[in-house]
């Protein structure tokens, strides 16, 4: 019947109308990459050579200079990026499954809500990761390369740690093995063509978040073989705070041994030089991705973050190579950041953590911080510059759980249980009273670490990094006793923090308010325990 027919065009032209809108709509907004490399630095020149990526992205856009990371260590950290939280709220401890890196316990409670898997079923993005994920992915106990998380559209997951040649990926689920054969195998490079085929075939009727994680510059740091030869005359940094003994820290700086001997110099010497020359193909791939991104007409309406999972020391306090200490030297961070409302070649000195990449990437996408569970906080005002320095954060948690409880080291059996990542001189990262949670502080007023230990010493060290940046004189017996207190306070409530209470003022922020009752009264993690046994 003619009404029947009229009514019919009608809603047809609607539907047409509405659903073009919408396409319109979801089209028009930003597509968002975030580049993640592994053991990347910032202290120590670790974006020197990163030449092409200075220029396309940090001159381009913004450089933070305090950029942050909740614990040092892959797993922990990276849990940190995907779920927005400290560790003491996503449980993910250490890097093994026992300490929820990837476990059944981490896909049960957290996977489901990391801010790729909020992109893709809140707010219609496509999703493509490529590259390392968390350490043990991939495991027989984790689902294998079968388990494909929850968030992504398109997967190329590396299978457990860091690799250059001899892996496997699982490409949406199926295992797809690599050899040693530069041209097919070479990861840095695998992940970049996977990367540009990505922008070639995906959908043009949604945006899309693409992260390509590259185990670059992580061991066995083996370089592409036309960099092999680059930096030969490079050696780690000389800085003050290398290879002198760190006699006022906690007991496993003081086990490392000054000076160190011949052999761990030159290997960290060593490692240093074969870092950078790997990061020279991470250099390429982000020219690359930039480089397609434009001849595709969507450079203009795409953010692009580039970051580490932690920072590195090669040794800064006798220490010959690895991260997992409190010092600036491992938990800070490289973080740029182009796109569209970002004004070129800024620099902000302004307070951020890894906690913050999610909310940042959720509101850029549109969708608010207040709508999850995330303890971080959106850093997009300060990128399209809304934000001053009076109004902003003024102080971040980092979180570490020391590894080597109840085992021995194989590479120094004679040291008895406690240790872990011991050299062949018996000189040793890590501890299981390696546990530590600080306050760092960043604020108009103020450059402070303040860090309490979970050992038999309740050692605590504390930093005025404007004084010091090279953290030489730990001043936690000398500062005034008020700060003292107060940054103790604080470092209570940031442990037993969740969302909007990780949030709350800082020290130095006008709002702050200290109620002494609270002191030692409420907290959640590890230090707790240790208060509790020695009462
Ligand atoms: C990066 O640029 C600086 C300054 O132009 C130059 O000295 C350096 O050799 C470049 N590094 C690389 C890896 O190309
Ligand atoms: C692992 O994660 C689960 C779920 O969040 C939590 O209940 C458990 O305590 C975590 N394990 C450790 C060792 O923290
Ligand atoms: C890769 O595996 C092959 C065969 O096992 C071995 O010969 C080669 O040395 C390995 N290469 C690397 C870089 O691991
Ligand atoms: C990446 O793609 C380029 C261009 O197709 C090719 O020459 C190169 O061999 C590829 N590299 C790897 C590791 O697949
Ligand atoms: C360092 O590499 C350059 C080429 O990049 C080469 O000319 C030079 O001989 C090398 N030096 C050493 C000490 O290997
Ligand atoms: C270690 O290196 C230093 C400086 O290069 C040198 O003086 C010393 O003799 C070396 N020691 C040994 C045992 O080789
Ligand atoms: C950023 O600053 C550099 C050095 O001052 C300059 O060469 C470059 O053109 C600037 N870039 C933009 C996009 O303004
Ligand atoms: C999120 O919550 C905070 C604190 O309750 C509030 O100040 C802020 O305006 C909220 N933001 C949005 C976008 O709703
Ligand atoms: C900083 O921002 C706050 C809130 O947006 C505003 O009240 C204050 O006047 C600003 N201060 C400066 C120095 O611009
Ligand atoms: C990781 O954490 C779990 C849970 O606390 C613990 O059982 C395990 O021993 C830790 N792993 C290492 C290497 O310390
Ligand atoms: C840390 O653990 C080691 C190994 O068990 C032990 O020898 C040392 O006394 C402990 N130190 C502190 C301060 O707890
Ligand atoms: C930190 O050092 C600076 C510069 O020496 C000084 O002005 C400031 O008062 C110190 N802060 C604390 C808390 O000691």
């Amino acid at each position: 019947s003619p009404t029947l027919l009229s009514c019919l065009l009608i809603c047809v032209t609607v539907w047409i109308n509405l659903s073009s809108g919408v396409f319109a709509k979801l089209h028009r907004r930003p597509n968002i990459v975030l580049v993640l490399t592994d053991d990347l630095d910032i202290t120590m020149g670790g974006v020197s050579p990163l030449n092409k990526t200075k220029k396309l992205i940090g001159d381009a856009g913004i450089s933070f200079t305090n950029a942050f990371v909740a614990s040092p260590l892959c797993c922990p950290s990276r849990a940190s990026i995907l779920t927005g939280k400290y560790p003491h709220n996503h449980h993910v401890i250490n890097n093994t499954l026992e300490g929820n890196c990837s476990s059944k316990a981490w896909q049960k409670s957290e996977e489901a809500q990391t801010f790729p898997a909020l992109l893709k079923s809140f707010a219609g993005y496509q999703t493509f990761f490529a590259g390392k994920y968390l350490n043990q992915y991939g495991h027989s106990e984790a689902g294998g390369v079968e388990h494909v998380p929850p968030g992504w559209n398109y997967w190329v997951g590396l299978e457990k740690n860091s690799k250059y040649y001899n892996y496997t990926l699982s490409l949406n689920g199926k295992a797809q093995k690599h050899g040693a054969d530069y041209s097919k195998d070479y990861l840095t490079d695998v992940l970049a063509n996977m990367s540009l085929d990505f922008l070639q075939y995906k959908s043009n009727y949604q945006p899309f978040f693409m992260m390509v994680s590259t185990p670059a510059p992580h061991s066995p740091w083996t370089a592409a073989p036309q960099y092999q030869d680059r930096f030969n005359t490079t050696k780690a940094p000389r800085d003050p705070n290398f290879n002198v003994h760190g006699k006022d820290k906690h007991w496993l700086i003081r086990q490392a041994k000054t000076p160190m001997s011949n052999s761990s110099v030159q290997f960290l010497d060593d490692a240093f030089r074969k870092r950078w020359q790997t990061l020279l193909s991470v250099d390429d791939l982000v020219e690359k991705i930039v480089e397609r991104l434009e001849v595709r007409g969507e450079l203009d309406n795409t953010y692009i973050f580039f970051t580490s999972d932690n920072g590195y020391h090669t040794g800064q306090f006798s220490l010959p190579v690895d991260k997992r200490q409190l010092y600036e030297f491992d938990i800070r961070v490289p973080l740029m950041v182009r796109g569209p409302n970002i004004k070129p070649n800024q620099t902000s000195q302004m307070l951020v953590a890894n906690v913050d990449l999610g909310p940042t990437i959720l509101d850029i996408a549109g969708y608010s911080v207040n709508k999850t569970q995330m303890d971080g906080m959106s850093f997009l005002p300060i990128m399209e510059g809304r934000m001053n320095s009076s109004s902003w954060r003024t102080d971040i948690l980092v979180e570490y759980e020391g590894e080597g409880r109840n085992v021995s080291d194989p590479a120094c059996p004679l040291l008895g249980p406690g240790v872990s990542e011991c050299f062949p001189d018996c000189v040793c990262e890590d501890s299981y009273n390696n546990t530590y949670a600080c306050v760092r502080t960043v604020a108009p007023s103020a450059n402070l670490q303040y860090c309490e230990f979970d050992d038999n010493e309740v050692f605590a060290e504390v930093y005025n990094v404007t004084a010091d940046p090279y953290q030489l004189t730990n001043i936690a017996k000398t500062i005034d006793q008020e700060i003292l207190e107060k940054m103790n306070h604080r470092l209570m409530l940031l442990q037993s923090c969740s969302g909007q209470s990780c949030r709350t003022p800082g020290v130095y922020d006008p709002r702050y308010k200290f109620d002494p009752r609270q002191m030692f009264s409420s907290h959640s993690w590890k230090l707790s325990r240790l208060r509790q046994t020695t009462k």
